[in-house]
């Protein structure tokens, strides 16, 4: 079956098996092996993209389930050569080690970080915590990645009004 994924923006059309998990349609997107595939079990987090604005799993997804529809990877959040705040939070506190869960970290971050937005604060750690609790990082503690996604959230709150 045919469908078209608008991904980072760009429309994406392909023959696909309708079994065809959406993150293999992602990896087999030249240039877009930033979203891992990390596990068998829906339990690693590091295929974490957003679609239509939410943060999924896209090891959950069908590549049919999307077409139509918009997905973000980690490679969009970088917008005309500037890292989006949550890539620099990352990159300040030494949110990652080996680097593997860290695209699915940023987007469950970015994510929260939308979300609070529209809501006109900054999250609170526990809701970091929640936000980024479908991820699994063998190398950081967490610490460090809750520190990154705080960073940023305070980052961007320097820039926009927010509610306290
Ligand atoms: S690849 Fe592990 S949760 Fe998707
Ligand atoms: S930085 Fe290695 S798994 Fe998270």
């Amino acid at each position: 079956m045919q469908v078209t994924i608008t991904i980072n923006g760009q429309p994406v059309t392909r023959d696909v098996e309708p079994r065809k998990l959406l993150v293999h349609f992602i990896r087999e997107t030249p240039g877009l092996t930033g979203t891992h595939w990390g596990c068998d079990t829906s339990n690693c987090g590091a295929c974490i993209v957003h679609l239509d604005g939410r943060a999924v799993k896209s090891c959950t997804v069908l590549a049919a389930m999307a077409d139509g529809h918009e997905v973000r990877t980690v490679e969009g959040l970088e917008t005309d050569g500037r890292l989006d705040p949550i890539q620099e939070g990352f990159h300040e506190n030494h949110a990652l080690h080996c680097g593997f869960c860290t695209p699915g970290m940023m987007m469950a971050g970015r994510a929260l970080l939308d979300e609070m937005a529209q809501e006109g604060r900054v999250p609170t750690d526990h809701e970091i915590r929640t936000a980024i609790s479908g991820g699994i990082c063998r190398c950081t503690g967490y610490q460090n990645i809750v520190a990154a996604v705080r960073w940023a959230a305070e980052r961007e709150a320097q820039t926009t009004p927010q509610e306290v």
